[in-house]
């Protein structure tokens, strides 16, 4: 068999995103557009306007994401769908995309998208999980040999977020090995899974409530911190004392399963205590009666104790089951605070990847695509696949 090359397209959320990957290992391209500069003012994601976005976006970014793989290409003047696209696309061996699980509208485009394609360009298309996907992101370890052609040409209709060449990208130095340990901890999911090998999974827990990257997103706006709050809260925690305010952890039924949704409440009732409110304060008020040194010892404790509580089911679920490797995806494993705890608690060394590929991307996608056709697990039928919102692992 000769390489297998794959375009990945990411909608489940905000981020219109295709990658291409190779032999699931090499990144070629990574381009991300993303709403979020759309929903900033209304303080989370506003389904309707991402979806809208999506639609503007699609076409363009997969353009740009083909023209990125393949820059020998550049000379030429591409624009749209017309014939000369075809020469990119004779370099796509298959085409995989999100199906679930996300925000319906969103998904939709680029499932549609995606299917279209498949049945245009004749090419396999691979349904995937959009969170099984933030683990598979930790395969990719090479970027393309040929580095300064790299550079992105200059008449691209769109600016891509994740600027810089892929040579800039930060990788792993080898891939993960099985058996292995995945947490997944993003806005919209936190999952403990095992892997014996591709495709051969058991969840061990999850969140019974909010997502890790959700509470930091919830806390951030208690404190009056700009939105996405998982940065936002780290940033502002630097100044702040983790010791500060004892939060609660939460005890659950299920060893491995874990909740949020506590912690962030005695957030609240503990800065509407000490600005000596009772519980009827209201939350959007409380940022300006706090003081700078207040939030920062809140934003710090709550960092703490979230992650802590992550770490300790991850150092757990490794003393039981022994992996080979333990791997972090989802915007939150862009946490150094997360790092920094696993890097002391767990034996095994963790190697990380660019930030860029821990929040959504379609390289990701493309990542586990590879894997799909090289294993030859089932394709997705282009005239029938569906999305699924509430898709679980
Ligand atoms: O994976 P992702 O891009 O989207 C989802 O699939 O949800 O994750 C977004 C989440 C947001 O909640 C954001 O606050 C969080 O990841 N996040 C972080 C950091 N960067 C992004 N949380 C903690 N520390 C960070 N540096
Ligand atoms: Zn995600």
């Amino acid at each position: 068999m000769g390489v297998m090359r794959i375009l990945g397209i990411e909608t489940s959320c905000d981020e219109t995103a295709v990658g291409i990957v190779e032999d699931g290992t090499r990144l070629l391209s990574n381009t991300v557009l993303s709403s979020m500069n759309l929903h900033a003012a209304y303080g989370g994601v506003v389904p309707e306007i991402a979806a809208r976005s999506h639609i503007e976006a699609i076409i363009p970014v997969i353009n740009q994401s083909l023209r990125d793989a393949f820059p020998d290409f550049h000379g030429l003047d591409f624009h749209g769908l017309t014939p000369e696209m075809d020469k990119l696309w004779s370099n796509i061996d298959g085409i995989a995309v999100t199906h679930g699980a996300g925000l319906g509208g969103s998904l939709l485009i680029g499932v549609l998208t995606a299917r279209t394609l498949a049945i245009v360009k004749k090419k396999p298309l691979y349904a995937i999980n959009h969170v099984e996907a933030h683990i598979y992101a930790n395969f990719l370890t090479e970027t393309p040999l040929q580095g300064p052609t790299l550079q992105r040409s200059k008449k691209t209709p769109i600016t891509p977020l994740q600027g810089g060449t892929l040579q800039d990208y930060k990788l792993p130095s080898v891939a993960p090995e099985f058996p292995l340990l995945g947490l997944i901890v993003s806005g919209g999911h936190s999952q403990l899974v095992f892997w014996r090998d591709h495709f051969d999974y058991t969840l061990l827990g999850q969140t019974q409530d909010d997502a890790l990257g959700e509470a930091f997103d919830k806390v951030a706006k208690i404190l009056g911190l700009p939105y996405p709050g998982g940065p936002s809260i780290s940033k502002k925690a630097q100044e702040g004392n983790p010791h500060a305010y004892k939060l609660p952890k939460s005890k659950m039924a299920d060893k491995y399963d874990f909740s949020f949704s506590g912690v962030k409440t005695a957030v609240l009732r503990l800065a509407q205590a000490e600005i000596g409110e009772d519980f009827s304060f209201p939350s959007y008020k409380l940022s300006d009666r706090l003081s700078e040194v207040q939030k920062a010892d809140i934003a710090a404790s709550f960092q703490q104790i979230a992650i802590e509580t992550m770490v300790d089911k991850t150092l757990q679920a490794y003393e039981e089951f022994q992996p080979k490797s333990v791997v972090i995806g989802g915007g939150v494993a862009a946490s150094s605070e997360l790092r920094r705890q696993l890097a002391e608690r767990l034996p095994l060394p963790i190697q990380y990847t660019d930030p860029r590929l821990c929040t959504d991307n379609g390289a990701m996608i493309a990542t586990l695509g590879c894997f799909k056709a090289m294993k030859e697990q089932p394709q997705a039928d282009p005239y029938t696949l569906d999305i699924d919102p509430n898709l679980s692992m």
